[in-house]
């Protein structure tokens, strides 16, 4: 299939956006800031469309530790300090070994903040840190200062001054910086645009089972904001999988179900930790908060082009037959048999899952509930049945 990169790269900085959301309770734009600041450099020296479309991947992922690496050291919520973690490097690196790049760089997130001459988290200097790292160092310190009010000739004199920049990227910068159009493009209201017209219209042809690999990136990145769903999207897509194989759906549908089942909670990263993992009852409007994760979702995955299906089994998790799940409403009429199959394997991973209100059902115990829900015509009954005969003998033997 012939896939548009850019749409997939746009809705990678706007779930990003969701994560800074998140942790800083605002939306700074640093992806996307990052990535246009890196992008002008790169295409001053002269990258080609492929090297110039890898570094503003690069950049728009260049954080993309930030939220395991914030749980596991328990910092605040400041994203400043998680910029000051050499955790999200080694997280983050980890966590794109397999996004499609043209060319796979080795250490370009892991490096990011290492300095010109060697004062960074792992002491790597000059030449030995590879360019886009350089290149996205640099540009994230321009990207920070910018956000914390500098003007841009004092952002200009710091960088200027400091030495923990490659020269020639620090003479390169003060070149695409000198005019003011550079400054206005970094604006909140503009930097999405200004991003989007620097980045060369790519086509590439992917399999589904090669977007997979960038599927599988995001559902780490959802299952890491939370302690209490630490492998939820992976258990889903497992187990999407599992029953993919035994209604026999061809390999295109089967690495399309796994994808929705790894993004079915893309919007999640919207909703706010306080109220994600907030112990005891929710008022309404927390309610309506947690209700929109499938609406947001959607939203992000209809701009892939190719991703329409996947779009639409992803967000209607859920949906219930009866007309009466969210946050669109449908009913049977509307929901088709992969939206039903990731409704009930979603219900059935959460139910098998330990909460911090109650520990993990047993395999029967949630097949029990289950059927009850298809009595009320909640959830599909022949899907039920099957996820009974399918997981009995793998999950209650395991
Ligand atoms: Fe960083
Ligand atoms: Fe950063
Ligand atoms: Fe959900």
């Amino acid at each position: 299939m012939d896939f548009n990169v850019n749409g997939l790269l746009n809705s990678l900085s706007y779930t990003l956006d969701y994560v800074e959301k998140d942790l800083i309770s605002n939306v700074t734009n640093h992806g996307r800031r990052v990535a246009y600041i890196a992008a002008r450099i790169g295409e001053k020296i002269n990258l080609s469309d492929t090297e110039l479309f890898d570094l503003i991947s690069y950049s728009l992922l260049h954080d993309n530790g930030v939220t395991k690496s914030l749980i596991q050291a328990n910092c605040s919520k400041d994203y400043l300090k998680a910029e000051l973690n050499r955790m999200h490097c080694v997280e983050g690196e980890k966590n794109i070994n397999f996004f499609p790049f043209f060319q796979k760089i080795p250490n370009v997130i892991l490096y990011h903040h290492e300095h010109y001459d060697g004062s960074g988290f792992f002491g790597i200097s000059g030449e030995e840190i590879p360019m886009f790292a350089r290149i996205i160092g640099l540009a994230d310190s321009v990207a920070i200062y910018f956000s914390e009010g500098r003007n841009s000739s004092k952002i200009e004199s710091d960088i200027k001054t400091a030495q923990i920049f490659d020269r020639n990227f620090v003479d390169v910068f003060l070149e695409v910086s000198r005019n003011i159009e550079f400054w206005l493009n970094m604006d909140d209201n503009f930097v999405f645009q200004a991003l989007r017209s620097i980045t060369p219209s790519v086509h590439r042809e992917f399999s589904y089972k090669q977007m997979r690999t960038v599927s599988k990136i995001f559902s780490n990145i959802i299952d890491a904001k939370s302690p209490f769903t630490g492998s939820h999207s992976r258990g889903i897509s497992e187990k999407t999988g599992i029953l993919c194989d035994f209604y026999e759906f061809d390999r295109e549908t089967y690495w399309k179900m796994r994808i929705a089942a790894d993004l079915h909670d893309l919007g999640k990263l919207m909703v706010p930790n306080e109220i994600l993992d907030k112990p005891g009852t929710l008022n309404a409007a927390e309610i309506a908060v947690i209700q929109s994760h499938p609406f947001f979702t959607r939203k992000t995955l209809e701009e892939i082009t190719g991703f329409e299906e996947i779009a639409d089994w992803a967000a209607n998790h859920h949906e219930k037959l009866n007309g009466k799940g969210y946050p669109y409403g449908f009913d049977e009429n509307r929901l088709d048999f992969n939206s039903r199959l990731l409704c009930c394997v979603d219900i059935y991973q959460a139910l098998t899952e330990n909460r911090p209100y109650r520990a993990a059902m047993p395999h029967h115990k949630a097949v029990a509930l289950m059927r009850n829900m298809s009595d009320h015509n909640l959830i599909d009954a022949s899907i039920v049945e099957d996820i009974n005969s399918v997981f009995q003998p793998v999950f209650v033997n395991a």
